[in-house]
């Protein structure tokens, strides 16, 4: 190699190596509430505002200047240099995402999600393991490598950790379904009049069909410390019914079943036995029955962030969870070895396609 192509591959090996340090940064502000100190400031604010905002101790402002040179450089912020040198920061709309003042009107908030991407225990530690999991023979995953227990279990016994999960999981749910049914996902709901969202967390992607669809019956079904974790009182006041329990063994009767983020946490082989379960619940095509599932088609989208963001979210999640993002071949393989006939995929939702499966 020449010198310069020397010189340019050290430095991409370089970049790639520091590319945690990017996700660092972000966890730093989403932690410390910089996007919201920012919406606060009028969409404008200073390192001035940004240090009152956060309770910064002086001495660590030529930091947190620092912290926002590389997410400016990353286009998380956007920066005007002032001529006093009096910095100003604003949102782009990829910081917008973060702002908490915006959840529930229309769910634009996705901090908890990025939270939970961040967190070192859940999601970091475990994929710190790749290499000693590629060469261990046991079955164990990454994160069982780390933790003992499977992400379920984990989840359960420690309800700070499951607090953080669900409400993860609350927050990508209003943002999406949002998304999906004000736009071309509209239509995959239209004509139901009933629907159990299957392992569907704590209720949120639920709650925005029935809003949306006040015709459609909605019925969340979910693990006992996840269904415990709402309180019995909002339970019964809610527009949508719950049920505790486990989707290998019973998945109650509807039109259609929703699975988002679901089937991806999964082997080939128990989504086999979860799909097997859900044709149990609905009825024929003929009389409307149908599964939708929300989840990643790898390879959906030509666009090269679109792509290399299905592919690290792959490996997040097989280093989680015994799952994996799959391609339309995949895909088709699983779905007609659970016995389904057709499917048909609608990659309208970023880096998530909506699948609808028919019996
Ligand atoms: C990745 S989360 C998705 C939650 C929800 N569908 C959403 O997208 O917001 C997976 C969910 O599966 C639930 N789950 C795991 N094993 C289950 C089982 N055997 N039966 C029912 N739910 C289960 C977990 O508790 C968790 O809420």
């Amino acid at each position: 190699m020449e010198h310069e192509q020397l010189l340019q591959a050290s430095t991409e090996l370089m970049n790639h190596n520091l590319g945690y340090i990017r996700s660092m940064a972000l966890g730093c502000a989403a932690k410390l509430g910089v996007a919201d100190a920012i919406h606060h400031a009028g969409g404008r604010a200073t390192m001035d505002d940004l240090r009152a905002a956060l309770s910064l101790h002086p001495s660590k402002l030529p930091f947190l200047r620092r912290v926002m040179r590389v997410l400016v450089a990353s286009g998380v912020f956007a920066h005007d240099e002032e001529e006093d040198d009096d910095d100003i920061y604003r949102l782009t709309p990829v910081s917008s995402l973060l702002v908490t003042a915006t959840a529930g009107s229309g769910g634009r908030n996705l901090l908890p999600f990025v939270l939970l991407q961040l967190s070192p225990p859940l999601c970091v530690t475990p994929a710190t393991s790749m290499a000693e999991w590629l060469t261990s023979g046991e079955e164990e995953t990454p994160f069982e490598m780390t933790h003992g227990p499977g992400l379920w279990t984990v989840c359960s016994r420690d309800p700070e950790l499951g607090e953080l999960f669900n409400d993860a999981m609350a927050a990508d749910s209003a943002f999406i379904m949002d998304v999906a049914i004000r736009g071309a996902g509209r239509q995959v709901f239209d004509k139901i009049t009933s629907l159990v969202d299957v392992a569907g967390g704590t209720g949120t992607a639920a709650r925005v069909v029935a809003a949306a669809f006040p015709h459609i019956k909605c019925t969340v079904l979910d693990l006992p410390h996840v269904i415990d974790s709402i309180p019995a009182d909002h339970r019964g006041r809610d527009v949508v019914k719950f049920v505790a329990g486990d989707m290998m063994d019973f998945i109650p009767r509807a039109d259609a079943l929703l699975l988002k983020f679901v089937l991806h946490d999964w082997s080939d082989e128990d989504c086999m036995k979860i799909l097997k379960r859900c044709k149990e619940a609905i009825p024929s095509r003929e009389a409307g029955g149908k599964v939708i599932v929300i989840d990643v088609v790898v390879g959906s989208s030509t666009q090269a962030m679109c792509h290399g963001t299905q592919l690290l979210f792959d490996l997040l999640i097989s280093t989680t969870l015994p799952g994996m993002q799959r391609g339309e071949k995949e895909w088709c393989k699983v779905f007609k070895e659970a016995g389904f006939t057709d499917y048909k995929i609608s990659p309208v939702l970023g880096i998530r396609s909506i699948i609808e499966v028919f019996p």
